[in-house]
């Protein structure tokens, strides 16, 4: 005779981690910003240009308790790189971090997916970012494609820029994709990449 099954364990080993996403003011996210993406530097390493701008949002995931454990911001913002866009209006995604133990959880994941959100109800047609290098895996995971080759932002590292169409599947979509693809394997760095 078997045992009985206890349900109870099962749900505790596969439920998925409490935690919620809110927008918030830049100062929320700003401590995570500096921890995970430029800790060497001073804390107003991470105040961009744009954060205090009618275009840009910022969004925190926080744990049951209220915690903070993701950050996320993003810029109404077209890109300049050289390569032709997926449409316009776009959109810059950026300051993406996750605490340390919580990664690998899906968390980061749900801030992309969020802020994806939040540009297709605002009429977005690209999303983009400026991605390090050892991102990429993350970001084609969350369906962007590299549109360019690899360039460096200084003392922060190696990027690629990194793009996904926010407009309905359908041909014109997969033509620009296929554009875009083409010219980043061309390897052309954008222009101007000033902040990671
Ligand atoms: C990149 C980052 C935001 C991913 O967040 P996350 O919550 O771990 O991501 P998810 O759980 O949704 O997805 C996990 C995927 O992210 C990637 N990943 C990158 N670093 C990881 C890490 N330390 N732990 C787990 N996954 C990591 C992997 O590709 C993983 O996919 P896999 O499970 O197939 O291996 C997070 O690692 C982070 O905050 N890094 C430091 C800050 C940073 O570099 N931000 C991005 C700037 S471009």
């Amino acid at each position: 005779m078997t045992a009985p099954r206890d349900e109870s364990k099962d749900e505790a080993a596969e439920a998925p981690a409490a935690f919620s996403i809110d927008e918030v003011g830049v100062e929320v996210i700003r401590p995570l910003r500096h921890k995970y993406l430029r800790p060497d530097q001073p804390e107003d390493a991470v105040c961009y240009q744009t954060d205090g701008q009618e275009t840009c949002r910022h969004f925190a995931a926080k744990d049951a308790e209220g915690q903070v454990i993701a950050s996320g911001t993003l810029n109404l913002e077209d890109r300049v790189a050289g390569q032709p866009p997926f449409g316009t209006p776009g959109m810059r995604i950026r300051g993406i971090a996750v605490e340390d133990d919580w990664r690998g959880k899906g968390v980061g994941a749900a801030m992309v997916g969020h802020l994806l959100e939040e540009g297709r109800a605002s009429g977005v047609a690209e999303a983009w970012g400026n991605a390090r290098t050892e991102n990429l895996r993350f970001y084609a995971k969350n369906g962007f494609a590299e549109v360019s080759g690899a360039f460096e932002i200084p003392t922060i590292g190696e990027h690629v820029v990194v793009a996904l169409s926010l407009l309905p599947k359908g041909r014109k979509a997969r033509k620009a994709l296929k554009e875009a693809q083409e010219q980043g394997e061309a390897g052309d760095a954008p222009d101007a990449p000033v902040e990671g």
